[in-house]
């Protein structure tokens, strides 16, 4: 059956089928090479889109910005400071305007209701710029990255997320990997892995048991014996920076290093991070943090700038795979 996405928001993978990602996939992946021909789009002429941001964003703001001009649609930013949102307005009164006025809306925060509620009371499409428990649209730009720089089909290959595994991103590779029929490992140190959520788990168990997908939550580093990806990310998320002290005592023999890397015993394994990341203390957090005696880097600089490491692909695929989402939900 032909996949039709038109009209639909983009809140989690869950909603998904393996289908319409592989459809979001391909149509990504076409936008990428349609822009690099210098092809001038306007798929989207006439439509406008806003953006809401409760937490700060580099790539997903950027990705959303240029997709859509790219393709000749409006953009209005917005951020918690500048809007009424939550303190004078409810979200559903917030969505109810928004929807009058604009096409589809993207929402970066914290719970997910929030983007759910978005979703059932603006009448658009909304896309979920990451929330506490999920970021579905680095997925998308993730996988893609992989079919770029992996010569297997995604049944084959084998990611490992390494840190705090009970966050946004471990929480949508879990989805992403079990919805297109991936092996996943989730390592990290016990006290993590058991505050992962039943219900994720059990999530994307049941879609991993429809598509052959392989999901474990691990302390042992036996599970990066054949990994062909590396993944991390931050260790603590937006909003969680009063947890640095107590993260750095658990995730530290979770860095990854060279040597962890070499445990995959896979010369072709490839290094991704969605970003930011702390790989050397040039930035104002990681230097501050180092003074108070914590050393937040999640990654060594040579595993983060190595021959292997392929994360400023994925960060330009943001954009592309943003641009797909928007296309097939919005023309
Ligand atoms: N990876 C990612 O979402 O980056 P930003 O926080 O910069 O948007
Ligand atoms: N886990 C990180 C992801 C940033 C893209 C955070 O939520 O801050």
């Amino acid at each position: 059956m032909a996949v039709n996405l038109k009209g639909k928001s983009f809140l989690t993978l869950m909603d998904f089928t393996p289908a319409e990602i592989r459809y979001l996939l391909d149509l990504a992946h076409e936008l990428k090479a349609k822009k690099k021909s210098g092809i001038k789009g306007r798929i989207l002429e006439g439509k406008n889109i806003v953006l809401l941001f409760e937490k700060t964003s580099t790539r997903t703001r950027c990705s959303f910005e240029v997709a859509a001009m790219d393709e000749g649609a409006g953009v209005t930013f917005l951020d918690s400071k500048s809007s009424q949102m939550g303190k004078k307005e409810t979200i559903a009164d917030t969505a109810r305007v928004l929807g009058r006025m604009f096409d589809g809306i993207e929402y970066r925060g914290y719970e997910q209701a929030v983007v759910e509620e978005l979703a059932r009371e603006s009448g658009v499409p909304v896309w979920n710029g990451l929330t506490d428990v999920d970021h579905p649209t680095q997925i998308l730009a993730d996988i893609m990255t992989i079919e770029e720089h992996i010569d297997k089909p995604l049944n084959k290959v084998k990611v490992v997320f390494v840190g705090d595994v009970r966050n946004n991103m471990a929480y949508a590779w879990m989805y992403g990997c079990a919805k297109m029929g991936m092996e996943f490992a989730a390592y990290g140190p016990k006290e993590l892995c058991d505050g992962v959520d039943p219900e994720v788990l059990k999530r994307a168990n049941a879609a991993a048991a429809e598509t052959g997908a392989k999901i474990t939550v691990t302390d042992d580093d036996a599970c990066l014996k054949g990994a062909d990806v590396i993944y991390t990310d931050i260790w603590a998320s937006m909003g969680e920076e009063d947890q640095i002290p107590e993260r750095v005592r658990m995730l530290t023999p979770f860095k990854v290093t060279e040597e962890l890397v070499a445990k995959t015993e896979n010369p072709d394994d490839i290094f991704m991070h969605c970003l930011p990341s702390f790989h050397n203390f040039d930035t104002t957090m990681a230097a501050e943090q180092m003074k108070l005696g914590y050393d937040i880097r999640e990654v060594t600089e040579e595993v983060f700038s190595g021959k292997n490491s392929v994360v400023f692909d994925e960060a330009e695929n943001r954009m592309h795979t943003i641009k797909a989402v928007l296309v097939a939900t919005l023309a």
